[in-house]
């Protein structure tokens, strides 16, 4: 078995971040999203892994995550020319997949409890696809499977208006290389990419064996900011733990499930968990409110912040409230002393700033 993770795409629900980088390597709980996905693919026993890059982002990804040892992994990088849909996707790897039956997981989206049972679930049901669906509230935005009453995927249709069913493609597939033949035999769809919903229903006109499990615990799809956010808040409620190497002075109050990374200082300020503070970062007479997660090397000082997400190297100073937010590397937020008080900014394209 192989493992082909999708880690290309255009990410453009997730400007300006992935202007400078893929969408996979933003940190959950200060972890790259790609992290957990390899983790969750080693789990299952998998150590012959592909990874899906883009051209724009693909050496980043290189770079983070580099030859798989780490993880005790064997990595080929794969180079999609253009993000022309999932099934063009498997179609670009067909060299790597060859005839071996494989886990395609989507690089920015997580499950609780991994995908080890799943796999062991196709290798005993001995269909050609099993895929995992997730029961949502409102299907419209997702492809949505119809089941039969022994779990059997009778039809799938993407992002319907009036949905047949609650239950959500999740972005994680078994095939066996049967789909190949499927995936030669489908057309683009109407916004031009090859669907791997379109695959897979091929396979169903072809008479193979297509299950379906849905999943009980959380999914989450990271494509958009709020859902980083509540990423990162469903991370830290299940595995943030209490870790204290840094300096906590006596002025300081760390209350509950608060890691604080090596070179780390927390001067006079209230860190309430589950929190998650890098390494090299400094607090000072601030309040840290639950389910924020803080990269290395940030400054913050007098601020006021609760469930937002801070990527490496920032420098907040004087800022009374901030929450629900995403911050970028290397970016400052301060209170001007001038007197004339107004908002100057020096924001990057795509942005959101809202006030
Ligand atoms: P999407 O989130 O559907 O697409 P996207 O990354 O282009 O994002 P946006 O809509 O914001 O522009 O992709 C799901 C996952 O699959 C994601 O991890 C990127 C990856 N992907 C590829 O690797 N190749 C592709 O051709 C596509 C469409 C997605």
């Amino acid at each position: 078995m192989k493992a082909l993770i999708l880690s290309g795409g255009r990410g453009t629900r997730l400007r300006p971040l992935t202007h400078t980088t893929a969408k996979q390597l933003i940190p959950v709980a200060n972890k790259p999203i790609l992290f957990f996905v390899l983790e969750q693919v080693r789990a299952a026993g998998i150590d012959d892994i592909g990874i899906i890059i883009s051209p724009e982002t693909g050496q980043n990804v290189r770079d983070t995550v580099g030859d798989g040892s780490r993880w005790g992994a064997r990595i080929t990088y794969i180079l999609q020319d253009t993000p022309g849909g999932l099934a063009h996707a498997v179609k670009t790897a067909r060299e790597f997949l060859n005839d071996s039956p494989f886990l395609m997981f989507l690089g920015d989206n997580l499950i609780q409890g991994g995908v080890e049972g799943l796999v062991r679930a196709f290798n005993d049901a001995g269909v050609d696809a099993l895929i995992q669906l997730k029961k949502v509230p409102d299907p419209r935005q997702f492809g949505v499977a119809v089941l039969d009453e022994r779990d059997r995927v009778v039809q799938l249709i993407e992002k319907p208006q009036n949905p047949p069913s609650d239950l959500a493609l999740v972005g994680i597939y078994l095939f066996s290389p049967v789909v190949h033949r499927a995936i030669d035999r489908i057309k683009p769809s109407w916004r031009g990419e090859l669907e791997i919903t379109d695959a897979i229903q091929e396979l169903i006109h072809m008479g193979h064996r297509v299950e379906a499990r849905v999943l009980s615990g959380w999914w989450l799809d990271t494509g958009k900011k709020d859902d980083i956010l509540e990423a990162n808040r469903v991370v830290l409620d299940e595995y943030a733990r209490r870790d204290i190497r840094g300096e906590v002075d006596g002025g300081s109050q760390v209350v509950g499930r608060v890691e604080i990374g090596t070179g780390s200082r927390v001067v006079n300020s209230l860190v309430r968990g589950p929190v998650v503070i890098g390494s090299n970062v400094t607090v000072i007479d601030s309040f840290i409110g639950p389910y924020t997660a803080i990269a290395g090397g940030s400054h913050l000082e007098r601020v006021s912040l609760e469930h937002s997400v801070l990527l490496e190297n920032c420098r907040l100073v004087d800022v009374e409230r901030i929450e629900d937010s995403l911050v970028g590397s290397n970016t400052r937020v301060c209170r001007s002393t001038a007197r004339r008080r107004a908002l100057r900014l020096f924001v990057g394209d795509d942005a959101e700033v809202v006030i």
